[in-house]
């Protein structure tokens, strides 16, 4: 689990103002559901012999010796806040989320304990164009980000009795060579057996290139849907691979699945996935609701992005205010105020220290100007506007006019990305 520290602040709020500006161009509406459910709502969701359920959550029992979970995921709990508000009735809703996840995995790059996914869920639409509609959405915010080269891998599950044949099929399959299996695998076999297909294991994947592929499984109707989700992206100019042994960790998924993949990021290669989950709705209570969605996991992207370009700059301070003597000091708190109210970001020093030391926290800050006051400044009605950013010399404005001439002097050139503080040295 990691601290966000302020230097990372600026990237995670920009990477946020993108997935509001993408999801509205959509008309996606952003929903806010607990960090906490009740442990049953993943069991039944995500499936019980799911790595997720089975392993990874934070679950425990509070003072009324109800069981509860920290949300590894937030699918379940979109469906459940949907069919708990009535937001299904007669609707089709389109939400996106952003927030913090919890799953006990091992550590690792990439991987984390608590991590932030961004998602967007769509109930209420059977055919394949939301399909299609989530990935353009996808497909817009990698763009809008910069984000570089990232693979779409597609396929099909299935549904029903064709999904059932496969899995029949695919087991008989397994057990005739489950001696050269992994461990883990030959565990899979007897409880997830589609799982065993996307093992990372070499010896069990020369198994699983032989084996029966799903979307040879496919009934007509989910062939119908496949190719119209194939089409529509043909028709957006979206490049995709499919990939017949892609299947997910969780057990909800019907039909479309998808992830986008980099081979920048180590094995953790994910950055979304997702896809459609017609039968949640009905699993978890309600009437059936045709749904789809996908989530990014947020920290992934981050890493990415960095890799590719600077993080984005910080919020630039206009102003920075130094002041030396008493009297300098009490003016100086106020007329930040002044400043503030008329729209500038100042940063007060609070407290004094030497000129020296004050000018290097006015660098430091990465504001604009620097305003320094001292009392024989003060007793002139004067203030001693000094440039940060250039080798401009500096110069005296009138107290009394103060608000007018930085309005002026802020406007006629715009803000430069500042630097932080450790790449200026
Ligand atoms: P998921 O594949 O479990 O799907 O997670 C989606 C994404 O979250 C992954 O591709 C990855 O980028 C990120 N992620 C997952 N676990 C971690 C972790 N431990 N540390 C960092 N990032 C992680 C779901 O959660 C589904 N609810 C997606 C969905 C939404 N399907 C339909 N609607």
């Amino acid at each position: 689990m990691n601290d966000l520290l302020p230097e990372v602040i600026d990237a995670w709020q920009c990477l946020e103002a993108v997935l509001r500006q993408v999801t509205a161009a959509y008309g996606y509406r952003e929903i806010r559901t607990p960090v906490l459910e009740r442990t049953a709502l993943f069991q039944r969701s995500i499936g019980t012999d799911t790595d997720i359920v089975s392993k990874e959550m934070y679950t425990f029992l509070d003072l009324n010796g109800e069981s509860l979970t920290l949300r590894p995921e937030a699918t379940a709990s979109c469906v459940r806040a949907g069919l708990e508000h009535g937001l299904f009735h007669n609707q089709q809703q389109r939400f996106w989320y952003v927030g913090p996840m919890f799953r006990h995995e091992k550590p690792q790059k990439g991987r984390y304990r608590q991590f932030h996914q961004f998602g967007i869920e769509a109930f209420g639409w059977p055919g394949p164009d939301i399909d299609a509609e989530i990935i353009a959405v996808g497909e817009r915010l990698w763009r809008t980000l910069g984000l570089g080269p990232v693979v779409l891998e597609i396929n099909s599950l299935g549904s029903g009795e064709s999904r059932r044949r496969f899995r029949d099929d695919l087991v008989a399959y397994l057990t005739a060579h489950e001696s050269a299996l992994d461990a883990d695998s030959r565990g899979r076999l007897q409880t997830n057996p589609l799982r065993v297909l996307d093992s990372k294991h070499p010896e069990t994947q020369s198994v699983v290139a032989a084996a029966p592929s799903l979307i040879d499984y496919l009934d007509s109707d989910c062939r119908r849907h496949f190719d119209g989700f194939c089409a529509r992206l043909d028709d957006l100019k979206v490049n995709y691979r499919i990939n017949p042994r892609l299947v997910r960790g969780l057990d909800y998924y019907s039909r479309t699945v998808f992830e986008w993949v980099t081979d920048r990021l180590g094995a953790q290669n994910a950055i979304c996935a997702g896809g459609r989950y017609d039968g949640l709705v009905e699993t978890l209570g309600g009437k059936s609701v045709p749904a789809a969605g996908f989530a990014v996991g947020v920290e992934r992207v981050l890493e990415l992005l960095a890799l590719s370009k600077p993080l984005a700059p910080g919020i630039v301070p206009d102003l920075f205010i130094a002041a030396f003597g008493e009297g300098a000091n009490q003016t100086a708190f106020v007329l930040a105020e002044r400043l503030r109210t008329a729209g500038m970001t100042v940063i007060s020093q609070c407290g004094g220290g030497g000129a020296k030391r004050q000018l290097r926290q006015a660098d430091r800050s990465g504001a604009r100007y620097a305003l320094v006051l001292g009392d024989d400044e003060l007793a002139r009605g004067e203030i001693a506007v000094k440039p940060l950013r250039s080798d401009a010399p500096q110069f005296l404005v009138s107290l009394s006019k103060i608000e007018h001439e930085l309005e002026l002097l802020l406007r006629s050139e715009p803000a430069q990305p500042a630097m932080a503080a450790h790449e200026r040295g």
